[in-house]
């Protein structure tokens, strides 16, 4: 999700701007000051208190816009994310939408603020008047609109500075001048914040290989549930010691032995783009899980990759690997392959299932030289990686 704050006194340019950046990015579009009129067109118990105070130039109280904001983002909770128009505009909002997006498991990314001097704004205000006709658009009421957005508004800024995410940029000049600094700011946020990629696909069918690949070439931590285990066999440690028997048989480890290793793994390599879990999560709970896991780390599963190879050419693979220095002891007979497609097909479904219902997943064609695959999944995951933030 990519949610994000216009900020700026009235006549900034914020409706101007929301317009454009909506073209480019589908998210969803919650202007107060639109949603309020729209009340007030209707007539509505609430349009009615909001009109008086409105064209007196003033704030409608914090309870009314929450009222009428909330159903608009958990009725939209599964959107691409929130531009807000608008909205903080005091204090006490500003906390309340803090909450608001953690209760549908999102947090903000930015705060764009436009920045331009009075005597524009007015100049704009009272130009506007005479295209749009709006209430509150005339001399007066917009001295009262600037003094409302000094007193009660401007302190919003140290709240979101003290955050990081305050960033003010320049507001004069033509609309596409400054739609292409929004984007600057925009392109920035993208390129910091992190993505995190589940590779699902049955034993054989070039998860390892494609993850390692695609994480290397774009700055991900690979993380391998698998090599994870391994690599605690091969030390010799109480958790290796335990799990020998199970991995060397293509058994599931135990959900709490899996968990602890890939908690670890995450605090120890944090400084990049984002994961990619290859082998976890394998099931339903171990989705929950990881999702608990990164909503702690203020993040989320980003896309699930499913590499789709048919289960007879997983098998020739797997067979054929056997057969080399590279052979895995849980691939060394037919019994135990066969053993872990079915564990894969009965436990794999719900997972995929789950992702769908979320439109997370998406189906990458496994059947190709590692190099067509790779460049297959490079493009569908560059793609799609943009499309959801
Ligand atoms: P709201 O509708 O949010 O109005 P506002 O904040 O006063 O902002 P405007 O819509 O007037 O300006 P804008 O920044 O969107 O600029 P625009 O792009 O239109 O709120 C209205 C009222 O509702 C409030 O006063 C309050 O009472 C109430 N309210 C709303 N939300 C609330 C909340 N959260 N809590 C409490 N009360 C709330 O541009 C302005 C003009 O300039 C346009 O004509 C445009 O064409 C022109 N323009 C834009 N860019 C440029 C440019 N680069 N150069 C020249 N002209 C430009
Ligand atoms: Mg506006």
């Amino acid at each position: 999700m990519l949610n994000i704050i216009f900020f700026g006194p009235p006549g900034s340019g914020k409706g101007t701007q929301s317009k454009m950046l909506l073209k480019k990015y589908k998210l969803e579009y919650i202007s107060t000051g639109d949603i309020l009129r729209d009340h007030i067109a209707k007539r509505t118990p609430q349009g009615v208190e909001a009109k008086a105070l409105i064209d007196k130039g003033q704030l409608v109280p914090d309870e009314l816009v929450v009222q009428l904001l909330e159903s608009k983002l958990t009725e939209n909770k599964d959107a691409n994310g929130f531009l807000f128009d608008g909205f903080p505009r005091t204090l006490v909002q500003a906390y309340i939408l803090e909450g608001l997006l953690l209760k549908i498991n999102t947090s903000l990314h930015t705060v764009i603020a436009l920045d331009v001097p009075k005597e524009e704004l007015t100049r704009r205000l009272l130009n506007r008047a005479h295209i749009e006709g709006r209430s509150d658009d005339n001399e007066i009421v917009i001295q009262e609109r600037f003094r409302e957005y000094d007193n009660k508004t401007f302190p919003v800024i140290d709240f979101y500075k003290s955050r990081n995410m305050f960033i003010p940029i320049d507001g004069t000049g033509t609309e596409t001048k400054i739609f292409e600094r929004v984007e600057n700011v925009i392109d920035g946020v993208v390129k910091e914040s992190s993505y995190n990629v589940v590779l699902i696909g049955r034993p054989g069918s070039g998860k390892g290989t494609q993850g390692e690949i695609f994480a290397k070439k774009h700055n991900f931590h690979y993380l391998s549930t698998g090599e994870l285990l391994l690599s605690e066999i091969n030390k010799g440690s109480e958790i290796g010691k335990n799990v020998k028997s199970l991995y060397s048989n293509g058994i599931s480890v135990p959900d709490e032995l899996i968990i602890r290793l890939v908690e670890e793994e995450m605090r120890k390599y944090n400084e990049h783009r984002g994961y990619i879990f290859k082998g976890f999560p394998r099931t339903l709970i171990q989705t929950y899980i990881l999702e608990g896991m990164l909503r702690r780390m203020n993040t989320s599963i980003s896309l699930v990759v499913y590499l789709d190879v048919p289960m007879l050419n997983c098998f020739k693979r797997l067979s054929k690997r056997a057969q080399t220095n590279d052979a895995r002891p849980y691939d060394l007979t037919t019994d135990l392959i066969i053993g872990r497609m079915e564990e894969f097909e009965t436990k794999i479904n719900p997972v995929i299932k789950y992702f769908k219902s979320k439109n997370k997943l998406v189906r990458v064609n496994g059947i190709g030289s590692p190099e067509e695959v790779a460049e297959e999944l490079d493009q569908i995951l560059v793609k799609s990686l943009k499309k959801i933030i």
